[in-house]
């Protein structure tokens, strides 16, 4: 399955991953630039702030509880589409998402 990053300086990063993976994961292991994912995925760093496109966004839903705390980190750039993509998990139906890393002062 595919993923594809629009990195800050608009370059596309289309990506072969693998089920179960996380978008974040995806973006460290393959130099996405814009994603830290300095807390590991537990949800508590925001470093891994992305705007899910539009026809990916009733897939991935909104952020739970814990994950809208963490977005209070990054309220200066939050989008309605805001999503930290270390809670974004890889399965058939985002085969083909299509993310933006959002900016940050990282
Ligand atoms: S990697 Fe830290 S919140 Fe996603």
């Amino acid at each position: 399955m595919k993923v594809t990053f629009v990195q800050l300086d608009g370059v596309e990063k289309t990506i072969e991953a693998v089920e179960g993976e996380t978008l974040m994961e995806i973006a460290r292991d393959n130099g996405v630039d814009g994603i830290l994912g300095d807390c590991g995925g537990s949800c508590s760093c925001a470093t891994c702030h992305v705007y899910v496109d539009e026809p990916w966004q009733a897939t991935v839903g909104k952020p739970d509880d814990v994950e809208e705390m963490a977005l209070e980190m990054v309220y200066d750039v939050m989008q309605e589409n805001s999503r930290l993509c270390c809670q974004i998990q890889l399965n058939a139906e985002t085969d083909g998402i299509r993310v933006k890393v959002a900016p940050g002062e990282y």
